[in-house]
């Protein structure tokens, strides 16, 4: 892959490209040379990956086992998206689950199309870590100001407790980490409070769930701060309500 990087004009604004050279030997090596950059990044790929990587209209699935060439699919993927002009970087959105697998992806699309084009991917991270910046963005749609903090599970667990105590209930029999973990539960469903299922809200507190997930999530509103599952759970509900105007 090397010298990938400095040959690819694509990932600035269209007028930076370099001109076009003139004259027809000219033009010949330039479109030769083009081709060699192209079976630079797709000639590693088996037939199944580089029929993935260059169906860049709708969504792929791609399913195959540990081990197989999955990331190079979604890192080359992207490295053609961007090397065909399909997109510019900060267009483009790849999420992960662990932090190891976001720089992983990082240092592999780097490789394909240079470091300094991987530096434009904003949006290349973690669930959390996309949420947290698309909520910084956009906190007053989740009724939030853009410099809320986020808490941490102890924290939680202790504010959770606080609220379990004002309903006059016994935190021993009704443990705030529990409460917690349904919670969070919930959020990774996108439910709010009004929609979680009623033998759910039921199940707890003397059958103040309900009560007690909305108590809290107006507390947290009130302090400005995110508990982990709201990373994930306010940018699902952004989502579908933009989805639904
Ligand atoms: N077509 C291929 N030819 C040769 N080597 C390949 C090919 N595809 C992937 N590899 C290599 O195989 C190894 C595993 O690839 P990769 O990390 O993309 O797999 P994965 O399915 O994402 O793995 P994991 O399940 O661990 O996430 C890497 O070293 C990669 O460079
Ligand atoms: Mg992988």
């Amino acid at each position: 892959m090397s010298g990938f990087s400095e040959d690819m004009p694509f990932f600035d604004e269209p007028n930076a490209r370099p001109a076009a050279p003139s004259g027809i030997a000219a033009r010949a090596m330039a479109a030769r040379s083009a081709q060699n950059r192209a079976a630079d990044y797709l000639s590693g790929l088996n037939p199944e990956q580089r029929l993935a990587v260059e169906t860049t209209e709708g969504p792929v699935l791609v399913l195959a086992g540990a081990g197989t060439g999955k990331t190079r699919v979604l890192t080359t993927r992207i490295a053609h998206i961007l090397a065909t002009g399909r997109a510019y970087p900060s267009q483009i959105l790849a999420v992960t689950f662990t932090n190891k697998a976001a720089r992983e992806m990082k240092q592999r699309i780097g490789i394909l199309i240079g470091d300094e084009n991987v530096e434009g991917m904003p949006w290349l991270g973690t669930f959390h870590s996309i949420g947290v910046k698309l909520l910084r963005r956009h906190a007053e749609l989740a009724g939030l100001k853009s410099d809320f903090t986020i808490l941490d599970t102890d924290d939680v667990v202790r504010l959770i407790k606080q609220l379990i105590q004002a309903e006059n209930l016994d935190d021993k029999r009704w443990p705030a980490k529990q409460f917690a973990q349904m919670i969070d539960n919930w959020k990774n469903k996108g439910l709010g409070p009004d929609e979680i299922p009623e033998g759910d809200a039921r199940s707890f507190g003397n059958g103040k769930g309900r009560q007690l997930y909305k108590a809290y999530q107006e507390r947290l509103q009130t302090l400005n701060t995110c508990d982990f599952g709201d990373l994930l759970y306010h940018p699902i509900r952004i989502f579908r309500a933009i989805r639904t105007c």
